[in-house]
């Protein structure tokens, strides 16, 4: 037998429900915050990759879906959205025009990690990104636009909150960290050794024991900020306080991409075991330009939301009945179910059963369909031009003439 691959799943369901839900809420969110929607292909160029999400992360490292194509070109299917928004921006020449533009998408995206709950190597993600807008307003904009969707979906999360500062402190931070490593490199993993070259801040969050012991007295970025970083990163604070969201600071918090600066943030759930993070984000100053645009502010976020998935199914019982099951206990009558069945599909949800039953085979199908009403047309009804139809969730049952169907129907669905 043909199975799956590990880590990607099939979508059905009560969860299929649910990431419609999700989906519903999140788009008409970012709608309200002005953005707009934006698709990029699933497959790109694996150098946008390598460019934006960077050489030192795991991305790039480990878990990419990266071949070469009919024509020996290296593509890679996306591990995440931002790179493709970007080069679609400049590849539009957004970033020559000027001005402001925000977008939103949501699609699957593919890691190869090692697969566990809430980790899966196709997953789908809702992302905003907006370009041109270099305000700490936008970026508390967009926190609070991921903050408003959790709350509409009921999903409790602590939102923890960095400064990954700008090249105005980051050079300096960085050499400061780099000679306390390097101080300390025989005692760290490969990953970080390999870290201190590539990507030093990613050492910080090295989930491995003894280079978390080895680095609790290391340099933070967070208390090496200039000027600017630093009262951008209060003025964030104080927006965000103002307008009723509480944070913690985490100045561990760097992110696995490399291409962010200042502002860095995550949505954490303890509902999620290990992989808690239910969305991220933060601000990318530098990518535009670095992937051949001329230089445009950048922010935005990414939720998993096979993740929100997982919390809302903890919390909600699948959906109660609805709709209406119809049925014909007779061959010659089915095409009269059909046709009845076809004017309330008008009104409903309306599941037709195409094989003639006994009606208690029929209730049994209605039920299993989690329909409200199961409708039957006997002998009997037929020749009274009636519908037998019970209601599957407080038991009445009615007659219901054909030619009343319909207004029977319209305020009992
Ligand atoms: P990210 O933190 O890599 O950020 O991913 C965002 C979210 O995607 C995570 O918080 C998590 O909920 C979900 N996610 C990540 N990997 C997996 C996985 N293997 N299985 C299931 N869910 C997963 C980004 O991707 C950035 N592009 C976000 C961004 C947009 N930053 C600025 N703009």
């Amino acid at each position: 037998m043909i199975k799956a691959l590990r880590g990607m799943n099939d979508l059905m369901g009560y969860e299929a429900e649910l990431f419609a839900k999700i989906v519903r809420v999140c788009e008409s969110v970012a709608r309200n915050y002005g953005f707009e929607l934006i698709e990029t292909p699933k497959l790109e160029q694996t150098a946008l990759f390598r460019r934006s999400v960077g050489e030192s992360s795991d991305i790039v490292g480990k878990e990419m879906y990266e071949f070469s194509d009919k024509s020996g070109d290296s593509v890679c299917l996306r591990p995440e959205g931002t790179a493709g928004v970007v080069r679609s921006f400049i590849e539009n020449k957004f970033d020559k025009a000027g001005g402001v533009r925000k977008f939103y998408y949501t699609g699957s995206m593919f890691r190869y990690e090692r697969p566990q709950r809430g980790r899966l190597r196709e997953f789908h993600q809702f992302g905003v990104e907006c370009f041109g807008e270099g305000s700490v307003y936008e970026d508390a904009s967009v926190i609070l636009l991921l903050a408003e969707i959790l709350r509409k979906l009921g999903v409790k999360t602590t939102l923890k909150l960095n400064s990954l500062g700008d090249s105005s402190c980051m050079p300096e931070y960085k050499n400061k960290l780099i000679k306390f490593l390097n101080e300390r490199e025989d005692r760290l993993c490969e990953d970080c050794k390999r870290r201190i070259i590539t990507n030093p801040i990613r050492v910080l969050d090295c989930k491995n024991e003894a280079c978390q012991s080895e680095l609790a007295t290391a340099p933070l970025i967070t208390d090496n900020l200039s000027g600017e970083c630093k009262s951008e990163f209060e003025k964030l604070q104080e927006i965000l306080l103002a307008n009723g969201l509480n944070f913690e600071i985490d100045k561990r918090l760097v992110r696995g991409l490399d291409y962010y600066c200042k502002t860095a943030f995550e949505f954490v759930s303890s509902e999620l075991g290990a992989q808690s993070a239910v969305g991220g984000g933060g601000r990318y100053d530098r990518l535009v330009e670095f992937l051949g645009g001329k230089s445009t502010f950048g922010v935005g976020f990414a939720i998993g939301i096979e993740r929100l998935i997982e919390i809302l199914k903890l919390k909600e019982a699948p959906s109660s009945r609805s709709g209406i099951y119809i049925g014909a206990m007779d061959e010659a009558i089915v095409s009269c179910a059909f046709a009845i069945g076809q004017k309330l599909r008008a009104i409903t949800k309306t599941h037709i059963a195409y094989e003639p039953k006994n009606l208690q085979k029929h209730l049994k199908s209605a039920d299993s369909k989690m329909a409200k009403f199961c409708l039957c047309i006997g002998e009997d009804e037929f020749k009274n031009a009636s519908v037998w139809c019970k209601n599957l969730e407080d038991k009445s049952q009615d007659m219901v003439k054909f030619n009343e169907i319909e207004d029977f129907f319209k305020d009992r669905v």
